[in-house]
């Protein structure tokens, strides 16, 4: 059944959706400039009437928030969206996409809140990573269906988010930091053939591990990567 968004100002969001300033909460970013589109998983930091966001220089979500200074901060607990999205696997975002009402970005349309803001200001960066302040123009949001805790699901943020440093980490010979991240990935695999063997948990982990072993095959520390042998 359709429901509708509850519309307000950040503070009532903040207070209806029990968040605590200065925890990093996983989103799904949207963004937008001309014509090019980009949807990636982004962390956000809450502050009493504004929100925080660290993005990498080489993302393409940097790049368009310098360009049109205009996103949506969406929220899933679908980890297969954060799954298509992190690596732009299997996917067409249009399908995923809504327009927005108050910024000239779309945003996703099963997210079950939304916060539609401009960029306000640059907070700091360094020569890797720029902290955005964004200004909420808008949020929305659903009442929330009450889902039961599984290990399985933190499982693949986290082998996501670490397979997104592993691949960087090896485009820049930083084999060390590689091996130690994949280590992690390994020990979430084994974790998810445990407590959730043959269900989307377990299919969504050995597509990221054959993503994994295809940017390592070549080092000869390929052992680390050759997940599939297990
Ligand atoms: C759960 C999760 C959280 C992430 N948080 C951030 C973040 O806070 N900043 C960032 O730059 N990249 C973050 N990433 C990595 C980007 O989503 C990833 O590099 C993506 O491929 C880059 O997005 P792009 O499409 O903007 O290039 C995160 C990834 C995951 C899976």
């Amino acid at each position: 059944m359709y429901e509708a968004y509850t519309e307000g100002d950040l503070r009532k969001f903040m207070k209806m959706n029990h968040i605590i300033p200065n925890v990093i909460y996983e989103c799904i970013l949207t963004t937008k400039a001309d014509n090019e589109t980009n949807v990636a998983p982004m962390g956000v930091v809450f502050e009493h009437d504004t929100v925080l966001l660290r993005t990498f220089k080489n993302t393409k979500s940097y790049k368009l928030l310098t360009r049109v200074p205009y996103g949506v901060i969406n929220f899933t607990d679908n980890v297969e969206i954060f799954y298509v999205t992190t690596f732009n696997t299997e996917i067409d975002f249009n399908e995923l996409l809504t327009s927005s009402t108050s910024v000239p970005v779309p945003s996703l349309i099963n997210a079950y809140a939304k916060l539609e803001f401009s960029v306000e200001e640059v907070v700091c960066e360094d020569d890797n990573k720029v902290v955005f302040r964004c200004k909420v123009l808008k949020a929305l949001w659903k009442r929330r269906e009450a889902r039961p805790y599984t290990r399985a699901e933190h499982a693949i943020i986290e082998s996501l988010i670490h397979a997104t440093r592993i691949k960087f980490f090896l485009e820049h010979g930083m084999i060390q930091e590689a091996i130690r991240l994949t280590l992690l990935v390994k020990h979430y695999d084994a974790l998810i053939s445990r407590i959730a063997p043959n269900t989307v948990y377990s299919s969504i982990m050995n597509k990221l591990k054959v993503l994994i072993s295809s940017w390592g095959l070549s080092s000869p520390l390929s052992t680390f990567f050759e997940f599939q042998k297990d």
